[in-house]
C-alpha cells in the first residue's frame, strides 16, 4: 500500500497518540511528540498519510553522526501491507540526506516483526541493554546500520528493497 511520507506536524499528533498507544507498552504523551516536533532541534520525525489518515509515523534523534530512531509504529489495521517498511527507507534516506553515517536502535527481543524488518534493510544486532524496558525487565537488543555515506546515494530506491550484504 503506497503511503505519503511527510514531515509530522502537531495536527497528526492526535492519531499519532492512538497509534502509539495500541503499539507500545510505555507509550509516548502529547507533550512528548509536540516537545520532539517542535523544539528539539535534534528531532526528524516522519508520518505515513493515506489520504489525510495518519496510519504510522517514525522518528529519530541526529546525534553527531548518528541517526538513534527512537520509534517507529503502524496502525494494527495497516500492518503488514509495507508501510512500516516505507517510511524506515525515508528514514534512512533522510539520514543519508543529512550526512549521517550510521543508524543505531534499540528493539525488544520478543519483537520479531520490528527485528525482521530492521534486519531487512542491514541493520545488524550487536549488543545488549539489560533489563532495559521498564515495563517487563525485558532487555534490549542494540541494532546498527553502519557506513551509511559509503553506499550508492539511490539504494534505497532501488525496487528490490532489501540491501545486498
Ligand atoms: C514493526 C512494524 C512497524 C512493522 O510495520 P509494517 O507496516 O507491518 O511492516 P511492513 O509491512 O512494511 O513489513 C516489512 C517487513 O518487516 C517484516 N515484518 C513485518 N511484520 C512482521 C510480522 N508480523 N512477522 C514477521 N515479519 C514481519 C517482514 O520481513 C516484512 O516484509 P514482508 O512483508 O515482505 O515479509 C509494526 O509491526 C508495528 O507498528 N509494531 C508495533 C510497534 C513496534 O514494535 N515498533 C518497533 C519498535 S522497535
Amino acid at each position: 500500500m503506497n503511503v505519503k511520507i511527510t514531515p509530522m506536524r502537531p495536527e497528526h499528533v492526535d492519531a499519532i497518540l492512538s497509534i502509539e498507544r495500541v503499539s507500545f507498552p510505555l507509550p509516548w504523551n502529547r507533550e512528548t511528540f509536540l516537545f520532539e516536533i517542535l523544539l528539539n532541534e535534534l528531532g526528524l520525525y516522519v508520518v505515513a498519510l493515506l489520504g489525510e489518515f495518519a496510519v504510522g509515523y517514525g522518528g529519530m534523534w541526529l546525534v553527531a553522526d548518528e541517526g538513534h530512531i527512537t520509534n517507529i509504529a503502524v496502525h494494527p489495521s495497516f500492518r503488514r501491507q509495507g508501510i512500516g517498511r516505507q517510511i524506515l527507507q525515508d528514514l534512512v534516506r533522510r539520514a543519508v540526506e543529512n550526512g549521517l553515517n550510521r543508524m543505531t536502535l534499540e528493539v525488544r527481543p520478543s519483537n520479531i516483526a520490528a527485528r525482521k524488518l530492521y534486519q531487512k534493510f542491514g541493520f545488524v544486532e550487536k549488543g545488549l541493554r539489560k533489563r532495559y524496558y521498564q515495563d517487563n525487565n525485558e532487555d534490549a537488543i542494540i541494532m546498527w546500520l553502519e557506513h551509511l555515506q559509503g553506499w550508492p546515494s539511490d539504494w534505497t530506491q532501488l525496487s528490490g528493497w532489501e540491501r545486498d550484504n
